[in-house]
């Protein structure tokens, strides 16, 4: 049923645990596993005159930023069993981002944290575990450290 799994990683004890479903299924299922973290950048701006001018950042800021949680992550899958699990640093808004990835490449289940770094009080689902739910074009599991299967 599911041949491309795709875990939505930001470093979060969340993420954590959609990483281990991900893998536990990647297995289950003989599916590929992939991992997308988008790091989510400070915004750099200078003074011009009056106004703000932002300053782009370089790929290799997104990456070397990127890096510390990609290489978590394969190590989190192999210690979980899958040591074939392809994790891209990419740059963008994270839940558009990950679903513009999903369609590409054909993804069949999304896995994400219920949660993730920004922990709003008050809020059940993070915005981009939601935006992921409402607009994936393949299942979603959202997944909870606290969790049974945990
Ligand atoms: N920048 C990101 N890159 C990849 N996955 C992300 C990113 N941000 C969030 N996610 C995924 O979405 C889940 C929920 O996070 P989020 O919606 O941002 O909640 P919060 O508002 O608590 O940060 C995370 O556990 C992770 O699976
Ligand atoms: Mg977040």
């Amino acid at each position: 049923m599911f041949t491309k799994i795709l875990v939505a990683a930001d470093g979060s004890d969340h993420a954590f645990a959609a990483l281990r479903a991900g893998c536990d299924l990647a297995q289950k299922y003989d599916a590929s596993l992939h991992v997308v973290h988008v790091p989510e950048m400070a915004v750099n701006a200078i003074a011009v005159g009056a106004a703000f001018v932002e300053i782009p950042t370089s790929d290799e800021d997104i990456l070397e930023t990127g890096k510390p949680v990609a290489d978590k992550v394969r190590k989190d899958a192999e210690t979980f069993g899958v040591s074939s699990a392809s994790v891209d640093i990419l740059r963008g808004d994270p839940a558009e981002t990950m679903l513009a990835y999903a369609a590409k490449n054909d993804i069949d289940l999304i896995v994400s944290g219920r949660r993730g770094l920004g922990r709003l009080t008050g809020l059940l689902l993070g915005s981009v575990s939601q935006k992921l739910a409402a607009h994936a074009p393949c299942p979603v599991l959202t997944v909870n450290p606290g969790g049974s299967h945990a």
